[in-house]
């Protein structure tokens, strides 16, 4: 039994903005991440942080366009908390050593994205910004933090409702069982239950399978965020193309130079995700081919460095001004049910980030709202465990004698979400969905496993049934279209 005080699973934004407060309290604090430390959903994120820091904008703006993009379903207190808290924490971020990009006279620059009513999202090194904030959070940490790479969480230890720490599998294949009186939830979303995704390949629904066998409550699953593009090479999609270049002057073409969005009034290209997700993956069905034209992108190659790396390696040509987009699963709404300050209904166990379902983001996620949640909820969440005192807990586990039925491909998984769960859902087809999943669970409730009887990969895909047929539940329960659930009847 390894003892620490806090155990967070995940190395995203949320997981190390709570750990870079919390080392500084002499808390011994073990990260477990499934690959290396900077694999994570964060380090991709391009676009930037929403935060009302110009001097025309004001968090009631930042709130009401976040409350509208979430179609009003957002948890409106979370919301508050959000962008109330936002300037705060990016300029306490900046105090500690982060450079966010600025113009010639020093002050900071800031894009524009989807149904943002004016420009807010600050950046770092062009499109870099995720990866430049998770640097500069690892930076912060201290010796109190061990961060093991390569080890997969592989269950909950729970017992009566009440989370012990948790059970991996090292890089050896060494089974082992952490006890800590914290246990945070900080794993990311679902991208990779979809085929087109801007998601790692790390992010396989683990969270969300995980928390569900501790019995924890999970909320507005059916709420999976499309983006409406990722670089297009063969029908995949090789990484993102973020909404701040339609920002910056992108328009979406078809192959005959049609710009599609602009009688989608008032954003136009800029309307929220789902909207133009939808119209991009109706014309892509259609067989038109879609391309985000920049030629009104001013300096492209300067201002977003890494997209134009992603465009290199793949043959795209920039130079033309044309990048072939398609849309692709980007962000999960919906997560383990938790308050801002990450408090599940588990004892012990804390969930942050995209892993969680503060209600915060309601039906649909407003662009660059996501970095910040990882931030402002992440420093939320290490003040909450500063401020308790709870002691870890200890008792044998029972081990399940549940294996696995014969189980699918990754791939047949991503192809049944995206027929029956994904951008457009079929009212009369979402059962076909569960049923599929079911036939892959023996207990038909995707119980726990015997996990030293599966190996990880094998696990994954156990997680990612799991995750799945949640999902599919969900969104047979809702009957009506509202965000990113989009049902036809
Ligand atoms: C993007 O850069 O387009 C993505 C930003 C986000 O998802 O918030």
């Amino acid at each position: 039994m390894i003892k620490t005080d806090i155990v967070i699973i995940g190395s995203g934004i949320g997981a190390l903005s709570a750990a870079s407060k919390l080392c500084r309290y002499n808390k011994k604090i073990t990260v477990i991440t499934k690959a290396m430390r900077k694999t994570c959903n964060s380090s991709l994120a391009q676009g930037g942080i929403s935060v009302a820091l110009s001097e025309e904008d004001n968090y009631k703006l930042h709130y009401e366009d976040t409350m509208k993009a979430g179609c009003y379903l957002n948890d409106s207190d979370a919301v508050m908390t959000l962008v109330k808290n936002a300037p705060d924490a990016i300029n306490e971020l900046i105090a500690e050593g982060m450079e966010f990009d600025r113009d010639e006279n020093g002050k900071l620059c800031f894009g524009r994205e989807g149904a943002h009513r004016l420009s807010r999202v600050v950046h770092a090194g062009g499109d870099r910004t995720g990866l430049k904030v998770i640097e500069q959070l690892l930076k912060e940490i201290n010796e109190n933090v061990e961060i093991n790479e390569n080890e997969m969480a592989l269950d909950l230890r729970i017992k009566d409702g009440v989370c012990a720490g948790v059970t991996t599998r090292d890089k050896n294949g060494k089974i082992k069982k952490y006890s800590a009186p914290y246990t945070i939830l900080a794993t990311g979303g679902i991208g990779q239950l979809y085929p087109c995704t801007s998601n790692d390949v790390t992010i396989t629904g683990d969270g969300i399978a995980m928390a569900y066998r501790a019995g924890c409550r999970l909320k507005n699953l059916e709420f999976v965020q499309f983006h409406p593009t990722m670089l297009d090479v063969n029908g995949n999609a090789a990484g993102l193309i973020s909404e701040a270049v339609r920002g910056a002057g992108g328009v979406l073409v078809n192959d005959k130079g049609e710009r599609f969005m602009k009688d989608f009034l008032p954003f136009k290209d800029l309307s929220p995700r789902d909207v133009v997700s939808r119209e991009v993956y109706a014309r892509y069905l259609k067989g038109e081919k879609i391309y985000l034209d920049i030629t009104a992108v001013d300096n492209f190659k300067q201002r977003f460095p890494s997209i134009t790396e992603i465009c290199l390696s793949n043959g795209i040509d920039i130079d033309k001004k044309l990048i072939p987009v398609i849309p692709g699963a980007h962000f999960h709404m919906g997560g383990v049910e938790a308050s801002v300050k990450g408090n599940t209904n588990i004892d012990g166990l804390y969930a942050v980030g995209e892993v969680s379902c503060t209600g915060v983001h309601g039906a649909n996620r407003l662009a660059s709202n996501s970095l910040l949640e990882g931030i402002v909820f992440g420093r939320l969440l290490a003040d909450n465990i500063l401020s308790s005192n709870r002691k870890s807990v200890e008792f044998d586990e029972q081990i399940s004698k549940l294996t696995p039925n014969k189980m699918p491909t990754k791939r047949e998984i991503q192809n049944k979400m995206m027929e029956f769960v994904g951008i457009v859902r079929y009212e009369n087809k979402i059962d076909e969905a569960v049923k599929w999943f079911e036939q892959f669970s023996a207990d038909k409730a995707f119980g726990r496993i015997d996990i030293s009887a599966v190996s990880n990969d094998q696990l994954e895909i156990y997680n990612m049934l799991t995750t799945g047929w949640l999902i599919a539940k969900a969104a047979e329960e809702r009957k009506e279209s509202v965000g990113a659930h989009y049902i036809v009847k």
